[in-house]
């Protein structure tokens, strides 16, 4: 058989997770489909070949710069995908994050002229397309330098239209220019901005009339979202904000459940969201809900600790439930600047009380579903775009246990190393 010439090859690790179970595991004793001894090839920022180290390397050849990776004594993984950031904005609240451990609550914060939320939103209205594009490109290094390859954006800091359309380009031009993989969200239903203050019904035609339909005729949003709390958006208001998206093309999501029980889950089923997320104080119905419409959980462990709660969503009972339950940072100036996937895996097994396998498929694969990219990311297969991480630890029981340790060695995105590399 004629060999393929590549463009980088990653040999001998010690444990490959591809995130895909072998067809002959009936017993399901290899759920993360590990391959021991494992490489991954990669062409045209594509994953060309994936297996046994020998195995791959009979198919392939090499030409004078066609890179190679050796991970012997480590782990291979897919790149990690972060389904819920909210990356553009300007200006920090870690005076906010003191006063809230002194007693002060969140949606207390929230509800002031000049802190919470607005904050940002005044921060970030004031920011120039080019001065906000580096802030933001310095908060995805740092995602970056964690493993993350694949991240979801979020608009919500603008609260008009031409703030939104700003935030969304930034995302969007990130999207385009960088080997990363990036999908949007209008969030213009973040909360009701400082100038509709006892008006909310007046933002929500604005949201409804003038932002989804130019967001969408512009394509800058793949998803629309709602905040749907008491001290956000109603109900009925979220409601109605989802399906004038729907009838522009955006596919819904919801921050579900976040601060009580809302209602969120219930309605990210009704509506058909590809995903609803936070879920913490979520009802047993939501979520049964939930599973039959096919909505994607996606838990955000990070923010719940940064509020300083003691209850978590409960996603060791929503794997039990047959949920797909992903993982996500939630990176925001209010609730949690934390850039790292690894560190919310953590959480996922020491406070949702999710397994490790579960808890990884969530950063990968599941995560992915909740952006509707899992043809393209999360797992190590042929014809997938080629998003590998090499962590510099010995077996994957280690991801959760090594708390806030930054193993990650090699971040490759698309094929283009952007950490590391062979000589890590
Ligand atoms: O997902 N819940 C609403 N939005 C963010 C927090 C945003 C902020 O505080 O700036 C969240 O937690
Ligand atoms: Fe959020």
């Amino acid at each position: 058989m004629p060999k393929t010439i590549v463009d980088l090859v990653i040999l001998n690790a010690k444990q490959l997770l591809t995130m895909v179970p072998s067809e002959s595991d009936e017993e399901g004793e290899n759920p993360l489909g590990i391959i021991e001894d494992g490489a991954v090839a990669v062409k045209d920022g594509k994953i060309f070949a994936v297996g046994k180290t020998n195995d791959v390397l009979a198919q392939i050849d090499f030409k004078k710069d066609t890179v190679q990776i050796d991970a012997d004594g480590k782990v291979v993984m897919p790149g990690f995908v972060d389904p819920h950031t909210h990356v553009v904005f300007k200006g920090t609240r870690e005076r906010e994050f003191i006063l809230r451990h002194q007693g002060v609550p969140y949606m207390k914060i929230l509800k002031e002229e000049n802190t919470g939320i607005i904050s940002t939103v005044r921060w970030t209205r004031k920011a120039k397309f080019e001065e906000l594009l580096e802030i933001t490109k310095k908060h995805i290094s740092e995602m970056i330098d964690w493993g993350t390859t694949t991240l979801e954006i979020k608009s919500g800091y603008g609260l008009n239209l031409e703030e939104e359309i700003k935030i969304l380009r930034i995302a969007r031009y990130l999207g385009e220019h960088s080997p990363l993989n990036i999908k949007t969200t209008l969030l213009a239903a973040h909360i009701i901005p400082p100038e509709y203050h006892m008006r909310d019904e007046k933002y929500v035609d604005l949201v409804i009339s003038d932002i989804i339909p130019i967001i969408a005729k512009n394509g800058l949003a793949d998803f629309n979202d709602v905040w749907c709390e008491k001290g956000a958006f109603t109900r009925e208001q979220a409601k109605k904000i989802l399906r004038v998206g729907i009838k522009n093309g955006l596919i819904p999501k919801v921050h579900a459940d976040e601060m009580s029980d809302a209602g969120g889950a219930k309605l990210a089923a009704e509506v058909k969201a590809i995903s609803a997320d936070h879920l913490t104080y979520a009802s047993e119905e939501g979520l049964e809900k939930m599973k039959e419409a096919g909505v994607v959980a996606v838990l955000l462990p990070v923010t719940t600790f940064s509020l300083g709660k003691d209850k978590f969503a409960d996603g060791g009972k929503m794997v039990e439930m047959g949920l797909t339950v992903a993982l996500g940072t939630d990176y925001n100036p209010g609730t949690s600047m934390c850039p790292s996937m690894p560190l919310v895996i953590s959480f996922a097994v020491v406070r949702l009380k999710m397994d490790i396998v579960s808890a990884l498929y969530g950063a990968t694969l599941n995560a992915a579903k909740a952006i509707g990219l899992e043809n393209e990311v999360g797992s190590l297969e042929v014809g997938k775009r080629a998003n590998v991480n090499v962590l510099n630890i010995k077996n994957y029981e280690e991801i959760p246990y090594r708390i806030g340790e930054n193993y990650v060695e090699t971040v490759i995105s698309n094929g283009e190393i952007l950490k590391g590399g062979p000589n890590a």
